[in-house]
Parts: C-alpha cells; sequence; structure tokens
C-alpha cells in the first residue's frame, strides 16, 4: 500500500484555495514560469499529444497545455485541488479541452502505452514510495515521462523539516536507480535553484528578477548542478528497443522564457 502525506495534506478547502496564491505571487511567479519551462522544454510540440499529468492539482501545467492544444488529462487524489483545477480552466476558457480525474497516481486508470507523455511536478518528494509510482507512470507512457526532484544536497534541507506534509530529498543515483527499475533511460536532466524557494517568495518580483539573475550565474558554476535545490529529469521508456513514435520528444526543446506567458 502506498503512502503519501501530502495525499492527506492537499484534501483541505483552504489549503487548496491557498495552494498557488503561498507559493507563485510576488517573487514566487519566477518559480511558477521555471516549472512551466521545464515541462515544455521536456515535452516539446505538445499541439495533439496525449498527455497525463499525475497529480495535477489546481491545475498549473494542464490548463497552460490545453491552451497550447495538447489532449491532456490530469489526475489527483485530492477533490479540492481539483476543484481549483476547474476553475482555472474555466477561467482560460479551456475546460473543454482538459479532463481532470479524481484518483490513486499508485493506480493509474489508464490501459498501457496509452498516453505520449507522462509527468508529474512538486509530486515526487511527497512519496513514501517513489518506485510504484514511477512504473505506473512507465506503464501508461509509449515514450517521455518527465518529473523534478528536490535535491539531498541543497538549500532545501534548510527548511525541510519544517514542511507539515513531509517531503523526500534525492541524490542523482537514487533518481538513476529509481528510472533503471521502471525500465526507463534518461535523456536530458537540468538543475537549478541555488537559493531557496522560500526565499524568492518573501520578495516581490521585480526584487526576485535580480536574485534570480545572481541564483542563474552561480548555477553555471563549478558546482551549481551539485547543489542546486531541484533537477528536472527528463526519460523515455525503454521496454521497446526503439523510442516509440514521436522522435521530436528525444531530446530536450528549449523553449524561450518568453513561451511561457504570464497568462500561462
Ligand atoms: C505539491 S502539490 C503539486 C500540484 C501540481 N503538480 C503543481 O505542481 O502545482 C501535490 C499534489 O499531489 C497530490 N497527490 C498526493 N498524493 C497523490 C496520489 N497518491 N495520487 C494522486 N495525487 C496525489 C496532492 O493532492 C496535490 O495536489
Amino acid at each position: 500500500m502506498c503512502s503519501v502525506k501530502g495525499k492527506e495534506w492537499y484534501q483541505a478547502d483552504d489549503v487548496a484555495q491557498e495552494y498557488e496564491s503561498k507559493r507563485f505571487s510576488r517573487g514566487g511567479q519566477l518559480i511558477d514560469r521555471r516549472e512551466k519551462r521545464a515541462v515544455l522544454d521536456s515535452l516539446g510540440p505538445v499541439a495533439d499529444a496525449d498527455i497525463l499529468e499525475i497529480a495535477c492539482g489546481t491545475g498549473r501545467f494542464t490548463s497552460m497545455l490545453a491552451g497550447k492544444g495538447a489532449n491532456i488529462v490530469g489526475i489527483d487524489i485530492s477533490d479540492a485541488m481539483l476543484a481549483q483545477g476547474r476553475r482555472k480552466a474555466r477561467d482560460s476558457g479551456v475546460s473543454d479541452n482538459l479532463e481532470l480525474l479524481r484518483g490513486d497516481a499508485a493506480r493509474l486508470p489508464f490501459p498501457d502505452d496509452h498516453f505520449d507523455a507522462v509527468f508529474a511536478v512538486r509530486f515526487f518528494h511527497l512519496a513514501e514510495t517513489p518506485a510504484t509510482f514511477l512504473t505506473e507512470m512507465a506503464r501508461v507512457s509509449n515514450d517521455i515521462i518527465f518529473f523534478d526532484t528536490f535535491n539531498h544536497r541543497s538549500t532545501r534541507i534548510i527548511y525541510n523539516w519544517l514542511l507539515p506534509m513531509g517531503s523526500h530529498l534525492y541524490s542523482r543515483s537514487r533518481v538513476e536507480e529509481l528510472l533503471s527499475d521502471a525500465d526507463l533511460a534518461m535523456v536530458d536532466d537540468t538543475h537549478d535553484f541555488l537559493f531557496p524557494y522560500g526565499f524568492y517568495r518573501k520578495i516581490p518580483n521585480d526584487l526576485a528578477r535580480g536574485f534570480r539573475d545572481i541564483d542563474k550565474s552561480l548555477g553555471d558554476g563549478d558546482f551549481g548542478d551539485a547543489l542546486a535545490s531541484v533537477s528536472y529529469w527528463t526519460a523515455t521508456v525503454t521496454t521497446d528497443s526503439t523510442t516509440t513514435g514521436r522522435t521530436d520528444l528525444e531530446t530536450p526543446h528549449n523553449v524561450p522564457d518568453e513561451a511561457v506567458t504570464a497568462d500561462d
């Protein structure tokens, strides 16, 4: 039986209502944009692609991808988070283009190889049994898997123990082990944010931009990858010796920052 503490934490209406304003207002807007860019870089062209997001929460990515023409399904265990997601989809005028389902990511209600890409953001730190979730993601994807992890050697450690919903930190070797066990091959990895997220959230967006530039320069240094708070991992299923279908998804796509508009 899989257990995720976040499974309980995100059920509460007030937690769901405040989810985005607490994390992605003020300097946190930069984090939201970075995460959206990471998803788009990983997935490449999404128009007409069949994409599943697990633990989709308030639909930050499902609405964005529906707006870009993807056939997107989001699944989450929390009705409260999904209610926010449905509202966002309505407000963005994309509710006819996406499907949001309540369900457990440990038992995805889809056949094998059903999607071109399956991804999760801000989920693996909540997972008590990440191998189960990754195996399920791999099962229903015919090609691309994307997810992020918070890193064991980073400023995340400083405040991690304060978080009520718990948080698991990962090393590169642990991620490699998980990928291998799920028959996935790594295609790309990027690492970012030396300064902690909590710092960005506390300062105004304009000020945050200056710190973000410093953060990026430090990240480009020799120890940047090793000390980054977050890693973005793109992998592909390996059960078939040739990667199926969308060869355009085999390498990461560098979508310029401007492509992630404020409206996303
Ligand atoms: C930190 S939020 C991330 C939401 C969204 N991915 C984002 O980045 O904004 C974590 C989400 O995982 C969901 N969750 C936790 N355990 C789950 C499970 N077993 N199956 C599906 N969703 C789950 C929670 O309900 C919550 O919406």
